[in-house]
């Protein structure tokens, strides 16, 4: 099982996929947000300024944020990423698993600007990722799902690739869809999970401490009173 490949002191971290700056907030003050990472699609739900939205994320949280370049050639990307690192202390330049942004990553690795290499849907892109110096790699589990794959194995194949040949790129489970999700990622050994606020909210919760609480809090009054 992938939990015999942890070493000691390697812990999951969680990040907030989204770009709402108060469900950042509100899970970062609930000890959930370890990172962030944002996408065009989340900055265009969050309906602000891209720039603006990544500083106010920035000044939130300590951790590290994603933030995808948009560019289709490896000059443009790296020269976008290049920008980004000037809005806050902990961008992680975010770059499409594609010729192009293997060589912008390439270039990004060698000038220390760590890369999150999104849009993976195969074990074979991750290794090509790794080769090519990404900080991370986020794998799409849920749209692999959607399209009737197993997106977890990919997971799995990862880990043991990753495993095999000692590579220190992280490996970021992304498209997270529900909870047993995030349970399988942490099963397997993801470095990360990456998770919409509405079920990074639901991982904590469990009807039998609901209802469990409720009777130890009716109990507590037969001595209050
Ligand atoms: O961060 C990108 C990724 O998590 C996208 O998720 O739900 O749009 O497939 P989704």
């Amino acid at each position: 099982m992938g939990g015999d490949y942890l070493k000691i002191g390697d812990i999951m971290e969680f990040f907030v996929d989204s770009a709402d700056t108060e469900l950042i907030k509100k899970a970062y003050s609930m000890g959930l947000c370890d990172g962030c990472t944002t996408n065009p699609s989340l900055i265009k739900q969050a309906g602000k300024d891209h720039k603006k939205v990544v500083q106010e994320i920035s000044s939130l949280i300590p951790g590290p944020i994603s933030v995808e370049a948009l560019s289709e050639t490896a000059e443009g990307m790296v020269k976008e990423g290049e920008e980004y690192i000037t809005w806050g202390k902990n961008i992680v330049v975010k770059i499409p698993m594609c010729p192009e942004g293997m060589k912008a990553v390439k270039i990004l690795s060698k000038k220390k600007i760590r890369t999150n290499v999104t849009l993976i849907f195969s074990p074979l892109q991750a290794l090509i990722a790794a080769k090519a110096g990404a900080t991370y790699v986020s794998p799409f589990v849920g749209r692999l799902d959607d399209i009737g794959h197993v997106g977890m194995d990919i997971i799995a194949q990862i880990k043991d690739i990753f495993v095999q040949y000692d590579f220190e790129t992280k490996i970021l489970a992304a498209s997270i869809r529900h909870p047993t999700h995030v349970l399988e990622a942490a099963l397997i050994g993801a470095d990360v999970a990456t998770v919409p606020p509405d079920i990074l909210f639901k991982l904590s919760n469990h009807p039998l401490t609901d209802s469990g609480m409720k009777k130890f809090l009716e109990d507590s009054k037969a001595w209050k009173k």
